[in-house]
């Protein structure tokens, strides 16, 4: 039998390569870039499997020209790049590699968290630039993160992560999300429930655990920032289009904020010249939370091996839309 042909849109960890090339006719994209729209159709024509990344737009479009397409494995737990609904239409399982990010994607979060409170990048220029010329009791003040309240929106897989840092710290969490947690892990992680404009007024740090969905593309808006403490820190390292990112740089730069660490943006990448960039108060990264050795070896494993399992008409080890094994 022949083997089948999979297109992989970037270069991920050796081992995964060599796993999907032992059993397929594998085609990598060498670019750091995304292929192009064009090519990822002619490309779509005649593969049985695609590993993708979530920088490749897979719409109706491509959906449509994918006539024999097995299996899409995305290399990401999110999967807002991908039209879903058309996948499961056409009973197309989506891998995606979740689980194995919890942890890297929570330590950038609090990282982002403690940065941008102690101003550490703001200081680093500052010192790299000549201005250290002495001790000051009130230069780059911050607030404190031990003892503060941290308000998670989104108490998932990673929220969780979040709260399991917050008790290092003697931090309370309040959190909201659509489903309460159960009164165990409330007790656990000392988690207080509560709606998204209360954890919004109450909290030191907000850090945002929530999938882009319609609901939640500008979940916090010009209303929601004016609910915050002039003293809170927003952290985003969820997806950049959950932040409407006229209103946050209003309020970083009249300072109804203290600040803000983003490892996502709108768009992505940020261009030099945007207004977020001009300001002191925002720390901007460029989409790294889950880039740990670790966690990035994990995802390639995984995203191998939900490509070679629906290539195998398996059953995902880790599928987006298990509605497909349903209807079939
Ligand atoms: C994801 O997995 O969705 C992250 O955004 C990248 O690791």
């Amino acid at each position: 039998m022949s083997k089948p042909k999979v297109f992989v849109t970037r270069r991920i960890f050796p081992e995964a390569l060599d796993m999907i090339a032992a059993k397929t006719h594998m085609e990598l994209w060498e670019d750091e870039l995304p292929p192009p729209k064009d090519i990822l159709l002619e490309k779509a024509k005649d593969c049985q499997g695609i590993l993708s990344l979530l920088t490749d737009e897979l719409d109706a479009e491509f959906f449509k020209t994918a006539e024999e397409l097995r299996v899409v494995s995305q290399i990401a737990v999110g999967y807002d790049n991908i039209d879903i609904a058309e996948a499961t239409r056409r009973l197309i399982p989506i891998g995606h590699t979740p689980h194995v990010l919890n942890a890297a994607t929570a330590d950038m979060a609090f990282l982002l968290m403690m940065a941008s409170s102690r101003r550490l990048v703001e200081s680093q220029i500052f010192v790299k630039e000549g201005g250290w010329r002495t001790w000051h009791p009130m230069h780059f003040l911050g607030p404190n993160v031990y003892g503060a309240t941290l308000g998670i929106v989104g108490m998932g897989r990673i929220g969780l992560e979040m709260a399991r840092r917050a008790r290092g710290f003697d931090m309370e969490v309040l959190y909201t999300d659509p489903n309460r947690r159960s009164p165990e892990d409330e007790q656990e992680f000392n988690l207080k429930y509560r709606d998204l404009d209360e954890v919004l007024a109450k909290s030191d740090f907000i850090s945002l655990h929530v999938i882009l969905t319609p609901k939640t593309h500008h979940l916090i808006s010009k209303r929601e920032f004016h609910f915050m403490k002039p003293t809170a820190v927003l952290v985003n390292t969820a997806r950049g289009s959950i932040v409407d990112h006229a209103a946050l740089y209003n309020s970083l730069k009249k300072r109804e904020i203290f600040a803000a660490g983003l490892d996502v943006t709108d768009p992505e990448p940020l261009q030099k010249d945007h207004p977020l960039l001009s300001l002191d108060n925002c720390i901007v990264v460029p989409h790294i939370a889950s880039a740990s050795f670790s966690s990035r070896l994990a995802m390639s494993n995984l995203a191998a091996q939900n490509l070679l399992a629906g290539l195998n008409g398996e059953r995902l080890p880790n599928c987006a839309n298990p509605e497909v094994y349903g209807a079939r």
